[in-house]
């Protein structure tokens, strides 16, 4: 039952906290500050490269994956949509793990993707919540989101259940390809280990986005931007209120801003920026100003340290 919410959507996003957790402890031993030693039964040492394939929000999920794969891990990710991908006729390798992402575990493009990298010999891990499902039976390897039942169309838990398997396996990756130390194994835990406290922190400020949200209701078109891992995150809030709000919305690149879509932006089109303070803050802030310029509403997504230095 939805309990005290109005919708399924309202109550799902509420679940994160306590689902994110539960996930993680899956794959991360909180009480060591380790990866557990069972977190994924494949040897990412003998992979040569991922090939990644998915739909809709969980393919997102998968595009902040590729940046932590390929940093923390070293391990180049070719990732397509399932529609794509399935048809691409692209060469891959005995080596390569094929990695698939889905909530229902039954999307037939990506179950057709993950049938033909079976056909061509490949290895077949998913990422999936539902256990029971097709794509779980036909794959070599499953990584749970152990995100509950998702009722609501639009995909909320399953994707920040899908962001902590795939920061989980990164990191897994990572010390058995010998990239990162035992130290940097120790301090990715324990910043994966508070998630669900920040995420109840951010659960908090529902009254505030509240607010904005109702000015945005009016609004035709609105633009996401964000660098590195906040750049799929924009190309999903602007699928999220595509489909939830029916209001025309893109997300970009925030350095592709220059190269085109600035020419759009006015005082009607206002730009959400996704700039927590992690390695890409100073650029995108610029691209923000840019916008700002341009006589762009801004609406930022910050931390507190960015609160305070944009
Ligand atoms: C968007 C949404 C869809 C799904 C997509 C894949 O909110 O829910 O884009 O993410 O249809 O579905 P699954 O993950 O079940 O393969």
């Amino acid at each position: 039952s939805k309990g005290n919410h109005r919708h399924f959507m309202e109550k799902e996003i509420h679940e994160q906290p306590e689902v994110i957790s539960h996930t993680l402890a899956n794959y991360l031993d909180f009480a060591n500050g380790t990866i557990r030693a069972d977190a994924a039964p494949i040897d990412f040492a003998k992979v040569d490269r991922i090939a990644a394939s998915a739909c809709g929000t969980a393919f997102y999920a998968g595009l902040v994956g590729k940046y932590w794969f390929e940093r923390i891990a070293r391990l180049p990710v070719d990732i397509d949509v399932a529609s794509e991908f399935r048809y691409r006729e692209m060469p891959l390798s005995k080596d390569s793990l094929a990695l698939f992402v889905s909530q229902s575990g039954e999307t037939a493009d990506t179950l057709a993707s993950l049938r033909y990298c079976k056909e061509q010999g490949l290895t077949v891990g998913t990422i999936v919540n539902v256990k029971e499902s097709t794509m779980a039976r036909e794959s070599d390897t499953i990584f749970p989101t152990l995100a509950g039942p998702e009722v609501g169309v639009a995909s909320t838990k399953a994707f920040t259940c899908q962001l902590s398997v795939l920061a989980s396996l990164a990191v897994a990756a990572g010390k058995m390809r010998g990239t990162i130390t035992d130290q940097e194994e120790r301090q990715l835990v324990r910043e994966l280990s508070e998630i669900p406290r920040y995420a109840t922190q951010a659960l908090k400020l529902e009254s505030q986005i509240e607010g904005i949200s109702r000015e945005l209701s009016q609004v035709k078109h609105a633009l996401y931007l964000g660098r590195g891992t906040n750049y799929p995150l924009a190309l999903e809030g602007a699928l999220k209120l595509k489909e939830i709000s029916y209001i025309h919305a893109e997300g970009y690149a925030a350095g592709e801003l220059k190269h085109g879509p600035i020419a759009l932006i006015d005082e009607s089109m206002p730009v959400i920026v996704i700039a927590p303070h992690d390695r890409w803050f100073e650029k995108t802030i610029s691209n923000m100003q840019e916008a700002a310029a341009r006589g762009g509403k801004i609406i930022l997504i910050t931390d507190e340290t960015g609160r305070c230095g944009q």
